[in-house]
């Protein structure tokens, strides 16, 4: 079942999109290699997110993001590190 599942991911067209200061983002076929803090700083040149520990300790990668919740009808801004 899992197996079937993949192949068939492998075949369809995919698409990330997501906003970045208001601003409409969409990758074909993203690489999930490429983490959210150098997609900011060599793709849109936002070098103001910093990766410094590299492993969650310091806070100088945190971005904020936001989402709509359908649950409690608002929109939440959780901060998330961009280095994962
Ligand atoms: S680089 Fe230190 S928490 Fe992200």
């Amino acid at each position: 079942m899992y197996k079937s599942y993949v192949s068939n991911l492998k075949d369809e067209p995919s698409v990330l999109v997501f906003y970045v200061n208001g601003k409409r983002i969409a990758i074909d076929n993203p690489d999930p290699k490429v983490t959210l803090i150098l997609y900011l700083r060599r793709n849109l040149y936002l070098t103001g997110t910093k990766e410094a520990c590299s492993q969650g300790a310091c806070g100088a990668c945190t971005v904020m993001i936001s989402y709509y919740n359908h649950h409690q009808k608002k929109i939440m801004y959780p901060l998330i590190q961009s280095i994962y």
